[in-house]
């Protein structure tokens, strides 16, 4: 196993170090004072919590994925916790956009520099305008269109494959806000850039590359799948290789137009150091919170700053795309 130990020893992360390393990174507009971001999901539920993320060192923190109208979820069992990775079926469950607007409210009144990005998801084009003109109204300072749920069915949202239904999200996303809006994208092997090619043609300013990767898995006792709703999203270590080959495939794409962010199995600075390296210009953490605590955004961001140090740069920007030049 590897250990956070090594290269970046565990000081805070600052603006510039005395020794001139920047971990502040520009996305889309917003400055972050390290790359590390809250990934939806984790602990996006409350202000209090996306407050704990940004004070423990989070450069942004993002809500869980919100939808217009309140959903359940699917019922227990939603989690199983695999060797590799975490796959959960939890089905978007939250209160509805609206209940939820004070708590961005709250937190963006916290003084809290980190900014808040609100993630949606939306049935359609309406839905979409309507969520992220609320989203912005209440002070995200950028939406994130979740167009890859693993757990949506398909009769529901069926933007896999479908470069006309993500187009129409984006552009009425576009249209409805002036904060900058992210994509989220599924960890698709063929198709991946034609979906991305569609939000980029629409006006997202950045695509983050990839939600969950559908799977399952079997109690062999009682020889049914674990999961209530069968299939779920492996999340976590697992996940990492096939998020770094999306994010690497993404950056050589469009990475002259827009920038990419990478999700999928960071857990220290090595993975976080990966993901720019393959064209992230920023990284969001989930699932090792669950393993590593509220702790590993600085840990990450330390990690990263001592790289930059012993590699000699001087900006997180310099290394970001720095595998494809060779
Ligand atoms: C869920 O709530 O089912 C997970 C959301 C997502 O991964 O997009």
């Amino acid at each position: 196993m590897r250990t956070e130990g090594g290269v970046g020893a565990e000081t805070r992360p600052s603006e510039r170090s005395a020794g001139g390393w920047a971990l502040e990174v520009e996305l889309a507009g917003l400055r972050l004072a390290n790359p590390t971001v809250l990934a939806s999901g984790v602990l996006g539920t409350s202000a209090s919590l996306l407050a704990r993320a940004a004070s423990s060192g989070a450069g942004a923190v993002t809500t869980k994925t919100l939808t217009l109208h309140p959903r359940r979820g699917n019922p227990n069992p939603v989690v199983v916790e695999l060797d590799t990775g975490l796959l959960n079926s939890m089905g978007l469950p939250n209160p509805g956009l609206e209940p939820f607007l004070p708590e961005i409210r709250a937190y963006r009144s916290s003084g809290l520099r980190s900014p808040l990005i609100g993630s949606i998801w939306a049935l359609n084009s309406e839905e979409a305008s309507t969520m992220a003109s609320m989203i912005q109204e209440a002070g995200a300072n950028a939406v994130e269109l979740n167009v890859s749920c693993p757990n949506a069915s398909k009769d529901e949202l069926d933007t896999i494959g479908s470069e006309q239904l993500v187009r129409e999200l984006v552009e009425a996303v576009r249209r409805s806000v002036s904060v900058p809006v992210f994509v989220k994208l599924p960890p698709l092997h063929w198709g991946l850039t034609k979906l991305a090619g569609a939000a980029v043609d629409a006006g997202a300013d950045v695509l983050v590359a990839t939600n969950a990767l559908r799977g399952m898995a079997i109690d062999v006792r009682a020889r049914r799948p674990i999961l209530s709703g069968i299939t779920g999203g492996l999340s976590g270590r697992a996940l990492k290789p096939v998020a770094l080959r999306a994010v690497y495939e993404l950056y050589g794409e469009f990475g002259d137009e827009i920038q990419v962010v990478g999700v999928g199995g960071v857990q220290d600075w090595r993975d976080a150091v990966e993901y720019l390296l393959a064209g992230a210009s920023a990284v969001e953490i989930g699932t090792a919170l669950i393993y590593r605590g509220l702790s590993v955004f600085r840990r990450v961001a330390s990690g990263i700053e001592g790289y930059l140090r012993e590699e000699g740069f001087h900006s997180v920007e310099e290394i970001v795309g720095a595998a494809r030049r060779g």
